[in-house]
């Protein structure tokens, strides 16, 4: 993983995402830029892929950037203690390799002489030898005093939950008996969950594949085509992977196709509208499993391409439209016999899978993501068929955007009827949605609404 000290090059040198090959410095450098938006509060880890690193560090690399995210209130407060005074918003990737000097120490079982050489080491790489002595200062320091800091920084619950004060409140008051699970679950990373192609085989057979080629899994209980990995691994790793025979699906989100099997299974070819499709799991999910004649929309066309990626590998097809869902232009004019809305939304219910949302996220977005729901609701309905089905879908675990949402809709659109399962053995009832919460383990948070058009 780490290469010794004195392996490293000596001379400073600044490079900008460039292949780096310098061993356990290269790595720390590459996660430190890859930091910077997040901490700066500018943008997310999606990027993470245009990191060049070398193969055999990009698992320490992408441990590196999500475990400092997930716990960057801890490492915040702490880094505040050990600095006599912070450094300049321009040397953001200094503070990001102290942050991540502080997760190595505390979190991963790197050898402590290896967190701390290659992290200071890490800011020669970054032009910024000045660096090396002060990162080196506050590493050791903290090996020294980690308990008496910690107990210290831990008095403030958003410190010890690894959470925004404001989100803690919002779970709170949502969920009064489950917000602190709702936050141990989040800070720790989610499983592997597989959906295996029934088109290319089930997934009893997909288990001996796996057995197979030596990894080691279990059947999901609730999602019938998923299987949660014992320990994650790359995707290239997967048996039939690139003949699309698997798919990477939360179990959460494969209980989508669940819900709409009773509409869509006695239809064949039914038109369905897919509404906010990218990067189309549910939309290949339910192509593998009904022969229905697909239209899939998504306002975001870097995404929209992905889900084309996605559709060639498993070897399926849909009609994909780059377009905006609270609008029409892009509608044939048919009405739909069934019609998914998985709406954009907080991402509150997968902060395990996304822990930069813990910094990105604003109070302020919530309402933003509301109304944005609201007109997507109120847009797609009157494209749905007499007798159809909508099935409404967040990966958030608020109110405002799963059973609040759904009963101002219901106030609004008197010929909707609520068709949510109550008799099934996953999540709980929310109004006239079904919560799942995140649990350690299994699957995601995520909340499901099913809802009918009265015939008229
Ligand atoms: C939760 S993601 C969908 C995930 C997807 N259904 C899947 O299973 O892979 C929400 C998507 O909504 C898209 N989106 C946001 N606003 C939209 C709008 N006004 N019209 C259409 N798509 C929108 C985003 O680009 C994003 O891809």
């Amino acid at each position: 993983m780490s290469q010794p000290l004195e392996h490293q090059p000596r001379e400073p040198r600044q490079r900008k995402r460039g292949l780096e090959n310098d061993g356990g410095l290269a790595v720390r450098a590459a996660a430190a830029r890859a930091l910077v938006p997040v901490i700066t509060g500018k943008g997310s880890l999606t990027g993470l892929d245009d990191h060049q690193v070398v193969a055999r560090d990009r698992a320490l690399f992408k441990a590196l950037c999500y475990g400092t995210c997930r716990t960057l209130p801890r490492l915040e407060a702490l880094a505040a203690k050990l600095l006599v005074k912070p450094f300049k918003v321009r040397d953001a990737d200094v503070q990001a390799l102290l942050l991540l000097g502080i997760h190595q120490l505390l979190y991963l079982r790197i050898p402590a002489h290896a967190a701390v050489g290659e992290t200071a080491g890490a800011a020669r790489l970054l032009g910024k030898e000045w660096a090396t002595r002060v990162l080196n200062g506050c590493l050791r320091r903290l090996q020294r005093e980690a308990a008496e800091l910690q107990a210290e920084v831990d008095r403030d619950p958003a410190v010890a939950l690894l959470h925004p004060q404001w989100l803690i409140q919002a779970l709170r008051q949502a969920w009064p008996d489950d917000w602190r699970a709702i936050c141990d679950a989040n800070n720790v990373p989610g499983p592997m969950t597989l959906r295996v192609n029934r088109r290319h085989g089930d997934r009893e057979a997909y288990m001996d594949r796996l057995a197979a080629a030596g990894i080691q899994a279990r059947l999901c209980l609730h999602a019938p085509d998923g299987i949660t990995l014992e320990t994650p691994c790359d995707v290239q790793l997967l048996p039939g992977f690139a003949d699309g025979d698997v798919s990477v699906q939360d179990e959460a989100a494969q209980l989508t196709s669940v819900l709409l099997g009773p509409a869509l299974a006695p239809r064949p070819g039914a038109r369905v509208l897919d509404a906010c499709c990218a990067p189309g799991g549910k939309t290949g999910h339910l192509l593998e499993l009904f022969d229905i004649e697909m239209h899939a929309v998504d306002s975001d066309a870097e995404r929209l391409a992905r889900v084309e990626d996605a559709l060639g590998r498993l070897g399926l097809e849909a009609r994909l439209a780059h377009g905006d869902a609270t609008e029409r232009d892009w509608w044939d004019g048919a009405p739909f016999d069934t019609i998914l809305l998985d709406a954009p939304c907080s991402g509150s219910g997968v902060i395990r899978r996304h822990p930069d949302i813990k910094r990105l996220r604003r109070p302020s977005d919530i309402p933003v993501l509301a109304t944005l729901q609201t007109q997507l609701l109120d847009n797609l309905w009157p494209l749905l068929r007499p007798g159809g089905t909508l099935l409404y879908a967040t990966c958030s675990v608020l109110p405002e955007e799963n059973n609040k949402q759904i009963a101002t809709f219901l106030s609004r659109t008197p010929d909707a009827e609520v068709t949510t399962p109550g008799d099934v053995a996953w999540g709980r009832p929310w109004g006239a949605g079904r919560q799942l919460l995140p649990q350690i383990d299994s699957h995601d948070g995520f909340f499901y609404a099913r809802l009918k058009k009265r015939p008229g």
